[in-house]
């Protein structure tokens, strides 16, 4: 087995990409990017200067034929994820695929079977699951802090998202819910010890952002897990004022509260404004919520440092391909739940192709 630093390449320039690279270079021990691919002209480069990345290239496929290369980062619009990883499993590297997963269930499928094929990792990149304030919630639940759960909740709410293919469903596969929702569908199996889900109910809608969109910009979830307890997921694309994401935990002996912006941010007034405040803020004038060490309050370079120490075999593998599939699952059962105006027992079949087709398919009825 190699050893030393992995060496990584980056598909994608832009805004996740961005934080990747970024990630790396806060874990230097573990990991280096050689490597960025991105198709329009001039953006890779750009990323390789900002962060002394030495090789970029138009075509992701150019970079994959670089020998050196042992894990790819995917940071590509979701439609693309499925291919990407097959590409990449196919020329012997591993695999850290961006949340979701992909837009289908037999993708997801495809993706697993072809990784285990080629004796590659499937990494999902569900950062929730490092983020140091919600791990600190999961160690005390596991310690018994509050007894037995029967409650948790996650919300991740923003004012729409910032590149224009996400509002395309055909390329995001999905509204606030796919989007959004992917994480707290992923963070309350994952908090309550990946019970299986027994079911699913939501209810969406399309209130401010319908004439970009066919999906949904509010969903509201409800997850049943067979351990007893219920997952809570609260989504929008369509909240003002800078990004949100909390947790609460409900046990029959305690609780706990976890903001990750407000309880790290600096409650700021300013006539002037300054650079930046959260993601998504609009401005930095009147009263903001400025926070500091974003990318590790996330969990980003403790996620990315996972990975690599898994290629290494020094780790084994917290977030798969198998935690991705799940979500899709409860995504299509989700979807067609607001769709049918009923809650849905798990396992549901999926009707449709796509997560949305289920919602999107018996509106137009
Ligand atoms: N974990 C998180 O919290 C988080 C946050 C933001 C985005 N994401 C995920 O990351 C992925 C990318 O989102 P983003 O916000 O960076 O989008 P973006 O629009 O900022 O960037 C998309 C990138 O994909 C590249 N791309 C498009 N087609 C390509 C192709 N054929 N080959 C190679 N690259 C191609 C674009 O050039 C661009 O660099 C999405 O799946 C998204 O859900 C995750």
């Amino acid at each position: 087995m190699p050893s030393g630093r992995v060496k990584v390449g980056i598909i994608g320039s832009r805004f996740e990409a961005d934080i990747h690279a970024a990630s790396f270079q806060m874990v230097p021990e573990e990991a280096e990017v050689v490597a960025v691919a991105s198709p329009t002209p001039g953006n890779a480069e750009r990323l390789a200067k900002e962060y002394g990345i030495p090789r970029f290239f138009l075509d992701y496929r150019e970079m994959l034929k670089e020998p050196d290369i042992e894990m790819v980062t995917i940071t590509a619009p979701n439609a693309l994820h499925a291919q990407m990883t097959l590409d990449i499993a196919n020329a012997g590297k591993h695999v850290v695929c961006e949340k979701p997963l992909c837009v289908t269930l037999a993708e997801a499928d495809e993706m697993i079977d072809t990784c285990k094929r080629k004796g590659v990792l499937l990494g999902y990149a569900e950062e929730l699951f490092f983020t140091p304030k919600y791990v600190k919630a999961k160690e005390m639940a596991d310690q018994g802090a509050f007894g037995k759960i029967h409650v948790v909740k996650q919300s991740e709410k923003h004012s729409g998202p910032h590149s224009e293919w996400f509002w395309d469903v055909e390329r995001s596969g999905g509204g606030a819910l796919m989007d959004l929702g992917c994480h707290g569908i992923a963070f309350c199996y994952w908090f309550l010890g990946r019970s299986p889900l027994k079911s699913v109910y939501a209810q969406l809608g399309t209130y401010v952002h319908a004439d970009k969109t066919k999906g949904d910009d509010e969903a509201l979830c409800i997850l049943e897990f067979e351990n007893e307890a219920v997952g809570v997921v609260e989504n929008s694309w369509a909240k003002r004022g800078g990004m949100f994401d909390r947790v609460e935990v409900y046990g029959e002996g305690g609780v706990t509260y976890a903001d990750l912006h407000m309880g790290n941010a600096l409650p700021t007034y300013s006539e002037y404004g300054f650079g930046y405040a959260v993601e998504k803020a609009p401005t930095t004038t009147g009263w903001s919520y400025p926070v500091f060490e974003e990318h590790w309050n996330y969990g980003m370079p403790q996620e990315m440092r996972h990975f690599a120490r898994c290629v290494r075999g020094k780790e084994p593998l917290q977030a798969t391909g198998e935690d991705g599939r799940l979500v899709m699952q409860a995504l299509y059962a989700a979807y067609a739940s607001a769709g049918m105006e009923q809650k849905i027992h798990m396992p549901y079949k999926p009707q449709a192709k796509r997560p949305i087709d289920e919602w999107l398919g018996r509106k137009a009825k």
